[in-house]
C-alpha cells in the first residue's frame, strides 16, 4: 500500500517473514496508532510475551530495564520491550517507526508501532502506508480524542480498510460495560463517512492480558474473539493483480548495445511475453519481448515482483515513465486534485513550486488552491489559506508538464506522492491523488511559424533574463537601469519589469504576505517568459526573496536564459540609504512584512553573478552585467561606454 509514498520516505518495511506454511492467511501487516499513554507499545510487548515470542536473554534485560525505567513498579514493563531506543526510554514516548516481525502457529505479522506524540504524525502515514489493518487504540477513560480521530482520518485516506478499535486499560473503568458501548458508538458515528469495511471493538486490558490472546473472565458481556484470534483469521487481502498493469521504470538497464531493458517493481497487475504496453506519457506502445529476472527469464510476472523488461522496439523510455496496460490506461494529466498530509513546520504555501515524487518519477509541482482543510474532529470541510504541520488539506495542483497517475483509491503505487521542499529538500507532505482535472487536458499547445531562434536573428542578439534579486534599497533598480540604458544605446531590445511598476499595474491586488510574493514573482515569471519568447532581453527587478520562486522563473525559461544576479548590499547600507524611507518605518512597526525586518530574505546559493559587494558603485557593476553578457554569448561587443 502507498508503496510510492514509502519508499520515499525510506521507512518501509524490510522483505516480508517467510510464509510457514501455504494454508496460512497471507502475512497481515499492521499499524498501531493511539495517543502517548495509550499503551500501544504494551499491548504489542503484551502479545509478543504471550506468544513465548521473547528471547529468554530479551527478559531478563527487560526485568532489569522495567526496574530501572519502567512506568509499571515491579512489574514488566512490556512497552520497554518495544521501545526500542534508550532516548525514547528516558522521555517515555517512542518517536520512530518500528517494525517488529512475529509469527505465531497460525499467521505471521508485521506490526509497524509508531509514536502517538502529535508531532509525530508524519511517521504514523509512513508506517500506514504499508499497513492492512489498523489497530486504533482509546484509553477507556479518556475516550475518543482528536489524536485517535486524526489517525482514524489518515488511516482511511491511506486506503487501510480494516480497522480494530482497542479500548484499552478496561481493567481501570472496573470493565464497565457501558462506557465500552459509548466508546464504540462515538467512534463508529464519527468514523461512518470515513468507509471502513469493518470495524472491530475488543475491551482490552494490554497491561494484565484481557481479551488480548485469550477472553477475559472479567468481560462476561464481550462475545467477540481476543484480539489474537481475531488478528489470526482477518481477511483483509487486496488483490494487486487483478488489477490494470503499471509498472513505474526505476531504471533503463543498458550494460551493452545489445540489451536494453527497464528495471522496476510492478506495482499492479501482470504482465506476460508478448503482451502490449504503452508508456502512459507519450502513448507509444511495443511488446513485451522478455521478462528477466535475477533467476532467468519468466513468461510472465505480476504486481510486486522486481522484473527487468525489455521491448520488441526501441522507445524513447526515460526512469519515472509508466508502462502500461493499453485498454486500461492512468490518467495523463499536468493538473489534478489530491488529499495532502502535511508533514512539515513550514507551512504550505499555494503558489509555490514543490518536487512531486512518486515512484521513480520526479516532477515540479504548484499547489494552485487549497479547497478545503479536514477538521479531523468532525470531518468538516474548513476553509483555509494554509496547512500546518499534521494537518490535513484537499487541493489542487499543477505540474509543469503532464504526468501520469491514478486515482490513489484505484491504485495506491501510481496515485501517490511525497511532496518535497525544493530549499531544504526535506518531505512536505504525502499526497493522494483523487481524481485528474480534465481543464487542462484538452487545451493543446499552439504551434508558431515565427520561432524565437527567428527573432534572435533578427535582432541579432540572443532573449534572456537578467533577474536581480536582493533586499529593498540594495539597488537593483538602479543597477538594471544602468545595464538598460547601455544596451538601448546599441540597439539591443529590452524591457524593464521593476517590482515597484508592477505593483502599480498587473499587481496590484498583490500585498507582501509570502502568498502575496509567491504570486507576485510567478506571473513575472510568466511574463517574462512571454518577453523572452518575442526576442528581448528582459530586466526583472524584484527582492523575490525566496528561492524556490526564483528557481521556478529559471525553469521556465529554456537552459542558459535565466541569470540570476544577486544585488548583495549590506543590509546595514540598505537602512542608511532607505531611499523610501520605508526601512524607518519597518523598523518602527509601521509597515508588517518587510523583507530583512520581519520577514526573511533567502541568499541565492548559485547566482550567475554576484555584485554590489565591498562597496561596488553601481557602474561597476553594470559593467561587469554587460560584460558578462558578451561572454555568455548574448551581445556580441563589449567596447561601448556609458
Ligand atoms: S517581492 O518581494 O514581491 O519581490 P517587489 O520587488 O515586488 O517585492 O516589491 C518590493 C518593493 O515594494 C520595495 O522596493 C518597496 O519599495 C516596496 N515595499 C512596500 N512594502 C514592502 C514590504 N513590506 N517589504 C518589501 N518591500 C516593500
Amino acid at each position: 500500500m502507498l508503496e510510492a509514498v514509502s519508499a520515499n520516505l525510506q521507512a518501509s518495511p524490510r522483505s516480508e517473514p517467510a510464509q510457514l506454511d501455504a494454508s496460512m492467511p497471507p502475512t497481515l501487516r499492521l499499524i498501531t496508532c493511539g495517543s502517548v499513554d495509550d499503551g500501544k507499545s504494551t499491548l504489542i510487548g503484551r502479545l509478543l510475551f504471550e506468544q513465548s515470542l521473547i528471547f529468554d536473554d530479551q527478559l531478563a534485560a527487560l526485568e532489569r530495564d522495567s526496574k530501572r525505567h519502567g512506568t509499571t513498579g515491579d512489574e514488566i514493563d512490556f512497552a520497554l520491550l518495544v521501545d526500542g531506543l534508550e532516548a525514547e526510554r528516558e522521555q517515555g514516548i517512542t518517536i520512530d517507526v518500528a517494525y517488529r516481525y512475529v509469527s505465531t502457529p497460525r499467521r505471521s505479522f508485521i506490526i509497524a508501532d509508531t509514536p502517538g506524540h502529535e508531532q509525530y504524525t508524519r511517521n504514523m502515514a509512513t508506517a500506514a502506508s504499508s499497513a492492512n489493518l489498523a489497530i486504533l487504540l482509546v484509553d477507556a477513560r479518556k475516550g475518543l480524542l482528536t489524536q485517535t480521530c486524526r489517525h482514524a482520518t489518515i488511516v482511511s485516506l491511506i486506503g487501510i480498510k480494516h480497522v480494530v478499535l482497542a479500548v484499552n486499560k478496561i481493567d481501570l473503568t472496573g470493565f464497565d460495560e457501558a462506557g465500552f458501548n459509548a466508546i464504540v458508538a462515538k467512534f463508529k458515528s464519527f468514523a461512518e463517512p470515513l468507509g471502513f469495511k469493518s470495524i472491530t471493538p475488543i475491551p482490552i486490558s494490554a497491561r494484565h492480558g484481557d481479551n488480548v490472546s485469550e477472553n477475559s473472565a472479567n468481560t462476561p458481556w464481550y462475545q467477540g474473539q481476543p484480539l489474537l484470534a481475531f488478528l489470526e483469521a482477518v481477511d483483509v487481502e487486496e488483490d494487486q493483480s487483478g488489477k490494470p498493469f503499471r509498472f513505474p521504470v526505476q531504471w533503463v538497464n543498458r550494460p551493452h548495445l545489445d540489451f536494453r531493458g527497464f528495471a522496476g517493481t510492478i506495482a499492479s497487475g501482470t504482465v506476460s511475453e508478448g503482451d502490449e504496453v504503452v508508456v502512459a506519457g507519450s502513448g507509444k506502445s511495443s511488446r513485451v519481448a522478455r521478462i528477466v529476472t535475477a533467476d532467468g527469464d519468466r513468461a510472465s510476472a505480476g504486481a510486486g515482483e522486481a522484473v527487468t523488461i525489455t521491448l520488441t522496439d526501441e522507445l524513447d523510455i526515460a526512469r519515472g515513465d509508466v508502462l502500461s496496460d493499453p485498454k486500461n490506461r492512468p490518467e495523463v494529466s499536468d493538473q489534478f486534485a489530491a488529499h495532502l498530509i502535511w508533514m512539515s513546520e513550514e507551512k504550505l504555501l499555494p503558489g509555490r513550486s514543490y518536487l512531486l515524487k512518486s515512484g521513480a518519477k520526479t516532477a515540479p509541482v504548484t499547489i494552485r488552491e487549497l479547497k478545503h482543510r479536514l477538521d479531523v474532529n468532525t470531518l468538516g470541510e474548513m476553509a483555509a489559506r494554509t496547512l500546518s504541520l499534521n494537518e490535513v488539506g484537499f487541493c489542487k495542483l499543477s505540474a509543469t508538464a503532464p504526468i501520469a497517475f491514478d486515482p490513489y483509491e484505484s491504485n495506491h503505487s501510481t496515485g501517490s506522492f511525497i511532496l518535497i521542499d525544493r530549499t531544504t529538500n526535506a518531505t512536505a507532505a504525502a499526497g493522494l491523488i483523487a481524481f485528474g482535472l480534465r481543464r487542462a487536458t484538452n487545451i493543446h499547445a499552439q504551434d508558431l511559424n515565427v520561432r524565437k531562434a527567428d527573432r534572435a536573428r533578427l535582432n541579432s542578439h540572443k532573449p534572456g533574463v537578467l533577474w536581480f534579486t536582493g533586499l529593498s534599497g540594495s539597488g537593483k533598480s538602479t543597477i538594471a537601469n544602468l545595464v538598460e540604458s547601455r544596451l538601448y544605446a546599441h540597439g539591443v531590445r529590452t524591457i524593464l519589469l521593476d517590482g515597484d511598476n508592477i505593483r502599480h499595474g498587473l499587481n496590484k491586488d498583490l500585498g507582501f504576505t509570502e502568498i502575496d510574493r509567491i504570486e507576485n514573482i510567478r506571473r513575472v515569471g510568466e511574463v517574462a517568459r512571454l518577453m523572452t519568447q518575442a526576442g528581448l532581453i528582459v530586466l526583472c527587478s524584484f527582492i523575490s526573496p525566496f528561492a524556490a520562486e526564483r528557481e521556478l522563473v529559471r525553469e521556465l525559461l529554456d537552459e542558459d536564459e535565466f541569470i540570476e544576479i544577486f544585488v548583495d548590499t549590506p543590509i546595514q547600507d540598505c537602512i542608511a540609504r532607505d531611499p523610501k524611507g520605508l526601512y524607518k518605518k519597518a523598523l518602527a512597526g509601521e509597515i508588517k512584512n518587510f523583507t530583512g525586518i520581519d520577514q526573511p530574505y533567502e541568499t541565492p546559493k548559485n547566482p550567475e553573478l554576484i555584485v554590489g559587494r565591498d562597496g561596488q558603485s553601481a557602474r561597476e557593476a553594470a559593467a561587469l552585467i554587460v560584460a558578462a553578457l558578451v561572454q555568455r554569448g548574448f551581445i556580441d561587443r563589449d567596447d561601448w561606454s556609458i
